[in-house]
């Protein structure tokens, strides 16, 4: 329902609860429309605060009864929970309320999915179960009784006892809300165990709907595998005798790291060779590992409040992404990471969205769970261990753990804690935290009897409601080659922390080719007067494989861009270098499929946007088209070879060896499909025994025109399995001709299996309308009008999963008159629908603010 007028929350309005909790009992008579939820909450007043007030939230909650101390509680109901008067000393709540899981399709607090209860209650989801201090900086330790004519019924921590029809679960780690878990259905357990380094023996189980146990294996190793890292690398135990991972197919996030009882969208654990890509694999392994990591930073050291999300998000994916280095390779994950941060968060950072990774102000938390607190936060953090060090900053993570085990903190803390360990001032550090943009860093050579000076100049735009910026902390690594390729200068760290700031390197015999930003160490863009055989030169030369790799990206984009801007033709000398790279055996066959995939065509609007052009998404998309075609043509001798030596023969691994090979044999095809009108790719279809070829090869087909027979074979295939039709689904919409996307999208949603209540199914087909940007941008209009008729079709649903698609517009200004005349119409459309959630309110609004 839409309030009269949202309330805006801000950081600086923070004041500590009124009473804390000691105890809490839950007990869960399950009914899918009319389940009762009885609670049992004993209150202390907080010590730290004079404030008596007692305010506890609730949404949608239909109350049956509430005491105090065995006493009629009367409280006054509010819209967003309840008030009541309360003794000043301890006391004991209970009240009864009924709820209905059955018909809550937003998905947020308990609710029913394909025949199964689940819950997901972070951020704000617990108050639509009961009555409760919804905040995370109210610990308590949970006791949980769940009726329910099912065979298996779950909770948080451990089993205490159960019967007929009924299970008792006790958890002691005192916990937020949050991270309160209740699962019951007819489920099966893939088990194992794991012995943690002390000894203590751990029962593990994944549990899913009958017909997906061939899915688990790999699932269960991917969570073997990181409480060990977890203990290797950071000493960290696991603290309960049970972990249990459940797999739902309604959920509005990848996976919820719920205490002992991880809940995960079906899409981001159940795997199987047939019906997963190797992408699919890797992504698996990443989000276990991440919700087994937050067991630590998120559960055992929480958040004070929500705008402190990043201080579990963001370190928890820095975590998570080097577990993924290191169980695969360093070079590679670092590039994929980088891809993905320029593609969302620097586009975040560039637009109406953009935000502080520490948030002052929100409407919906759930709004802020974005790239921003996710990417950048994790890239802070990767800042921080790059200034300090390996070894400092271990001992900082060993003195935050002890510290604050058990504590909801806040980014003072965190930043405390570093300087405590290391000595350092990070004063100025902090306005990572603080101030939004992404920075631009120019830099500029100088070279002067034997001294090398390197210019620096950061620059950051301002954002919404932040005009003027200051310089940031920059740390930048560099290293300097000389002509024959050889290392002069091994990789240095710089410190930058003026708005202009030069370093020198003295001592050098010539003049030397400067390797600036190795490793991408810090979130910003780079800006350097070069040429393309300079470009090309560390291409083939950087002893940095980040920067090898971005030397081959500058390349390309500079390519693409002077196509675009000036109609001039693909270069020799760029087809030339792309060979190359493409053919040098003695490099990793994952980083060469890297290094010959073509900026995305979103990227290309983007840095046409930053350089002051405006972008035609159409002219991108050609220019995209013409230049693979070109490099099809360069390497029309060598593609059929390339195919062959990287063709996987061995049994199918998902471990980065095979899967590297897998990618660069499927660049390779699909350069040759440009060719052959698809014959290589269909041979690969039709020989395919995992779905990393099959939809590779499906992929060509479509792209050559020559897709409708491997479509129908493949819905004939796989219709009855819901995670691989998504790939069907998505794949025609993203593959559409531009003119055609936003129809196909629209005579996809009338078949049967198109579910709008299923996130999964409605992101397969418009997250791939937003991700086909030629069709999306259409000049027709069609996109934009096919997107916000669905999504305001789904607010009325789901909320939450409306208001994360709105950011499809979010690049509005960057177009032409036209395009942001269609846009705003669109944008206004979605504004004016009655009772409107608050959620899509909020993104809209500021979207519409730019
Ligand atoms: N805590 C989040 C899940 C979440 C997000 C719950 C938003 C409620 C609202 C979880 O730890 C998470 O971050 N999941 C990510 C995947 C992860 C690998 C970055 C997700 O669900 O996308
Ligand atoms: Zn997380």
């Amino acid at each position: 329902m839409k309030d009269a007028a949202p309330q805006t929350f801000y950081l600086s309005d923070y004041t500590p609860p009124a009473f804390l909790i000691d105890e809490v009992s839950l007990t869960f008579r399950l009914a899918p429309e009319a389940t009762r939820v009885i609670s049992r909450i004993h209150f202390v007043p907080n010590p730290d605060t004079t404030d008596r007030s007692f305010f506890l939230h609730g949404e949608q909650l239909k109350l049956i009864s509430a005491k105090i101390d065995g006493h009629d509680a009367n409280p006054t109901l509010t819209p967003h929970g309840l008030t009541a008067e309360v003794p000043d000393h301890e006391f004991t709540w209970e009240a009864e309320v009924e709820i209905s899981p059955a018909t809550n399709t937003a998905l947020e607090g308990l609710y029913m999915s394909n025949g199964m209860y689940c819950t997901q209650c972070e951020a704000e989801g617990f108050r639509k179960i009961t009555y409760y201090p919804d905040r995370p900086d109210v610990m308590a330790p949970f006791h949980v009784r769940i009726e329910g004519d099912l065979p298996v019924l779950l909770s948080n921590g451990n089993p205490v006892d159960q019967g007929e029809g009924w299970a008792e679960w006790s958890d002691p780690w005192p916990k937020p809300a949050y991270l309160f878990a209740l699962v019951a259905g007819d489920l099966r357990a893939t088990s194992g165990t794991f012995t943690t380094r002390s000894g203590n023996e751990v029962a593990l189980n994944l549990w899913v709907r009958p017909g997906d146990e061939g899915k688990t294996e790999f699932g269960l190793q991917a969570l073997k595998d990181s409480m060990k890292w977890d203990e290797d690398v950071y000493g960290r135990e696991y603290d309960l005798d049970l972990f249990n991972i459940v797999a739902v197919h309604d959920f509005n996030m990848g996976a919820m790291e719920n205490k002992g009882l991880n809940i995960f969208n079906s899409s981001a654990v159940l795997a199987s060779p047939e019906t997963s890509t190797d992408a699919n694999f890797e992504r698996i392994e990443g989000i276990i590992a991440h919700e087994y990591f937050h067991n630590w930073t998120g559960n055992r050291i929480t958040c004070r409040d929500w705008f402190q999300l990043c201080l579990k998000e963001g370190l928890t994916v820095f975590r998570d992404q080097q577990f993924t280095s290191d169980m695969r390779s360093e070079p590679v994950k670092r590039i994929s990471d980088v891809l993905m941060l320029r593609a969302r968060q620097f586009r975040e950072d560039a637009g109406p969205l953009a935000h502080n990774v520490r948030p002052e102000s929100y409407q919906e938390i759930n709004n802020f769970y974005t790239a921003t607190v996710y990417e950048k936060g994790a890239e802070v953090i990767g800042m921080l261990y790059r200034l300090v060090g390996e070894t400092d900053y271990y001992r900082a993570l060993d003195m935050y753990f002890q510290r604050h085990d058990g504590q909801a903190c806040t980014i003072e803390d965190w930043i405390a804690v570093f300087e405590d360990a290391t000595g350092r001032d990070l004063t100025q550090f902090k306005r990572w935290y603080t101030q939004a943009g992404t920075p631009h860093l120019t830099v500029t050579e100088e070279w002067v009897n034997g001294t090398y000076n390197l210019y620096f100049k950061q620059e950051t735009k301002p954002t919404p409601g932040q005009p003027d910026k200051q310089p940031l902390v920059i740390p930048i690594a560099v290293g300097l080659l000389a002509h024959d390729g050889s290392e002069i200068v091994p990789t240095t760290l710089l410190e930058m922390t003026e708005a202009e700031q030069t370093f020198s390197f003295d001592g050098l015999t010539e003049r030397p080719i400067p390797s600036i930003l190795r490793e991408f160490s810090a979130p910003v863009v780079l800006h350097r007067d070069t040429n393309n055989q300079e470009r090309a030169f560390l291409l083939a030369h950087d002893t940095d494989p980040f920067n090898k790799w971005e030397a081959g990206r500058a390349l390309a984009k500079d390519v693409l861009v002077r196509m675009i801007t000036k109609g001039t033709k693909p270069d020799t000398g760029f087809l030339d270098a792309l060979r190359q790279m493409a053919l040098d055996d003695t490099q990793d066959p994952a980083f060469r499929a890297l290094a010959m995939a073509l900026p995305s065509q979103d990227d290309i609007a983007q840095t046409l946007y930053a350089s002051g052009v405006t972008p035609d998404p159409m002219a991108i998309y050609g220019a995209v088209k013409t230049l693979s075609r070109a490099i099809a043509e360069h390497m029309k001798d060598d593609l059929p070879a390339l195919l062959a030596a990287n063709t996987v023969t061995e049994p199918y691994l998902p471990n980065a060896e095979q899967s590297g090979k897998r990618a660069l044999a499927n660049t390779a095809l699909s350069l040759l499909s440009k060719l052959d009108n698809g014959a290589a790719a269909q041979a690969q279809y039709d020989a395919a025994d995992n779905m990393t070829q099959q939809l590779s090869a499906l992929s060509c087909l479509i792209r050559a025109g020559a897709g409708a027979d491997a479509l129908a074979k493949f819905e004939q295939q796989w219709h009855g399995d819901r995670l691989v039709m998504d790939k069907w689904f998505g794949l025609q919409v993203m593959l559409a001709e531009p003119e055609d996307a936003a129809q196909v999208a629209q005579t996809l949603t009338e078949r049967a299996d198109f579910d709008m209540k299923n996130p999964n199914r409605f992101r397969a087909v418009f997250g791939a309308l937003a991700g086909n940007p030629a069709g999306f941008h259409h000049p027709s209009g069609d996109g934009y009008r096919t997107m916000a008729d669905w999504l305001i079709k789904l607010d009325t649903v789901n909320p939450q999963t409306t208001a994360r698609m709105c950011s499809a517009f979010d690049t509005w200004k960057r177009y032409d008159a036209d395009r942001q005349a269609m846009i705003r119409d669109q944008l206004e459309r979605i504004a004016a629908k009655p009772d409107l959630s608050r959620d899509v309110t909020e993104m809209v609004e500021r979207i519409m603010a730019a």
